[in-house]
């Protein structure tokens, strides 16, 4: 039987955090063995907001080297730089011609992201067409990413099926999102309103990043926001969101059930031993993945190598795919 294919991308720009983790690469690792996987690590989205260009090169890098240390295994998955592979610019001008202006106005992280930057850039608004080529190249069937993507994969089915329409049908897979059962929105520690987001890494206390160290690690979450109650409980309620958002990250982490959670908390004295126990389970998860990641830091040439392997893997795919592309839409291949 054919292995459902996944494609799924990070941008390098950043600082890798827990949400980036819980919402979609722990995802990815888990499910390397059943699945055709596509990892991608997506610079030319990143450019889409200025970025400072050495910053940049080390950050990518640094990513490859984190994704790799989460437990992507180049010989299950397909990990590669974006850049690395023209096919993904190339599709992006081609559905470019074919996607409404208006779709893309309509974009809530447009409308977030554009309302943080003084300039905004072409790119900024056109990101999502460059990631529906990303994942259609690959004629995907599963995109695993946290909640905040999901207009952007519908949007990527819309494309693709107005593309089949007018060209070819069923030229494109039309990809399904796989949102995780927990992890799938990770909350701001500082205010649990907010999405955990590397926007707003300025704020102190607000991210836990992957390669922190255990005591930042504990600090953060002892600082983190909870209400004027004790009870330790899940709850909708918007009052309850810290405690809320800390119980889910605690059931994300260990892969306990909201029961088992509930269960090891039943004896805390208040919040202060509910975050200490989420940190804890949460410095378990990243110590052997930081440790994993410096071992791989010190030979950055092996890193080069596993890049260098993964963009010949996916051009293999992605090349013939944007030919076929153009040349349905009428344009003249090169003799
Ligand atoms: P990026 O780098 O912003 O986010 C990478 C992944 O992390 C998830 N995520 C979260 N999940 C849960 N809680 C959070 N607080 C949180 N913050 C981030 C995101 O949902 C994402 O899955 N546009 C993509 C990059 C991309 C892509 C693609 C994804 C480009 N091409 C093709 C899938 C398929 C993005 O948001 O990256």
């Amino acid at each position: 039987m054919t292995k459902p294919i996944v494609f799924s991308g990070i941008q390098p720009s950043g600082d890798f955090h827990l949400g980036n983790y819980l919402g979609a690469v722990k995802n990815w690792v888990a499910r390397q063995d059943d699945k055709t996987n596509y990892f991608c690590i997506v610079d030319m989205h990143a450019i889409t907001v200025p970025q400072d260009p050495v910053q940049l090169r080390i950050k990518t890098r640094e990513l490859a080297a984190i994704l790799l240390a989460c437990g992507i295994d180049p010989d299950k998955s397909t990990l590669f730089i974006q850049s690395h592979v023209r096919a993904h610019a190339e599709c992006c001008w081609l559905l470019n011609c074919i996607t409404p202006l208006g779709w893309l106005h309509r974009m809530t992280q447009f409308k977030d992201k554009s309302n943080r930057q003084e300039s905004v850039l072409t790119g900024l608004l056109d990101y999502p067409v460059l990631q529906a080529g990303d994942i259609m190249l690959y004629d995907a069937n599963e995109v695993p990413v946290g909640e905040d993507q999901k207009q952007h994969i519908e949007l990527t089915r819309d494309i693709g099926q107005s593309f089949n329409a007018r060209y070819e049908e069923p030229f494109f897979t039309l990809p399904k999102v796989m949102l995780p059962e927990t992890g799938a929105r990770v909350m701001g520690l500082d205010n649990p309103t907010n999405k955990m987001s590397k926007s707003f890494s300025h704020i102190r206390g607000h991210l836990v990043k992957l390669l922190d160290e255990p005591k930042e690690i504990l600090r953060s979450f002892k600082k983190a926001q909870t209400d004027s109650g004790n009870e330790i409980m899940f709850s909708d309620d918007p009052e309850k969101a810290g405690v809320n958002n800390l119980l889910d990250i605690y059931v994300a982490v260990t892969e306990k059930s909201k029961e088992e959670a509930l269960a090891d908390f039943a004896n805390a004295r208040g919040y202060g031993d509910l975050k200490v126990g989420v940190a804890n389970a949460v410095i378990e998860t990243l110590t052997p993945i930081r440790e994993r990641y410096n071992e791989l830091m010190s030979d950055p040439a092996e890193l080069d190598r596993q890049m260098a392997r993964g963009a010949e893997q996916a051009r293999a795919v992605a090349d013939p795919k944007v030919t076929h592309m153009k040349e349905i839409m009428g344009l003249v291949l090169p003799s």
